[in-house]
């Protein structure tokens, strides 16, 4: 299922954000998928291919027919999941924390239009209700600012990375408790996910 919307910021209608899962998209959407990931760094190129055919969902912005923004919403390998756990010092449960958001990327030229927000917005929303967590440098404020939009709160103790110098924090967006007939709302508009 693909969904298609135009964020709050498109002032010329140029702006588009498709939110697929990775299955239903056709090689070339997956090799620039995997591109942008390659043009942010700080990833490990080996098993890419499958990490990206395993997320639960790929974000795509793209302005006018440029794809300029990347995001994702994952669910990590647990010993992925154990490793943040051990080096942040924060439980993370696969039951309190399903996904990872992740990948997140805006080409340089289209940096500035907030749209790390709406990368950052859909991935979460392909959530629905269930926990998120991302790690994201010390230094990244813009980044920062973003997730503390999405409702995210900084976890535990900066940490050194895998890749590079730079520490890594853990932000964490919990749980949002609803009510049986949100939840029965939720299923009937296909926001569960
Ligand atoms: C991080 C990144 C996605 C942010 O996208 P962007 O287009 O530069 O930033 P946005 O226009 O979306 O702005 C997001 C927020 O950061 C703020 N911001 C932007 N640049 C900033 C900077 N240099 N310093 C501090 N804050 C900054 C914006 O004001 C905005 O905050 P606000 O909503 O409170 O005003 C982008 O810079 C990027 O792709 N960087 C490389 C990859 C990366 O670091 N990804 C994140 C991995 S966790």
């Amino acid at each position: 299922m693909t969904t298609k919307f135009s964020p709050p910021n498109d002032m010329n209608g140029l702006v588009r954000i498709f939110v697929r899962d990775p299955h239903e998209c056709t090689a070339m959407q997956l090799a620039d998928f995997k591109a942008l990931i390659l043009a942010g760094g700080e990833v490990i190129q080996e098993g890419l291919d499958d990490r990206i055919r395993s997320a639960v969902r790929l974000v795509f912005l793209s302005v006018g027919c440029c794809l300029s923004g990347i995001a994702a919403l994952k669910r990590p390998l647990e010993s992925y999941r154990r490793g943040v756990a051990d080096k942040s010092g924060i439980a993370l449960s696969e039951e309190d924390y399903p996904f990872e958001l992740g990948w997140v990327f805006v080409m340089p030229s289209a940096r500035g239009r907030r749209f790390s927000l709406d990368l950052t917005s859909a991935a979460v929303a392909a959530a629905s209700t269930s926990g998120v967590f991302a790690t994201s440098r010390t230094d990244n404020a813009g980044m920062h600012a973003t997730l503390a939009r999405c409702g995210f709160l900084p976890a535990g103790k900066p940490y050194p990375s895998g890749r590079g110098k730079h520490q890594l924090q853990l932000f964490l967006r919990k749980t949002i408790e609803t009510s049986p007939a949100d939840a029965s709302a939720a299923e009937r508009s296909g926001t569960t996910p």
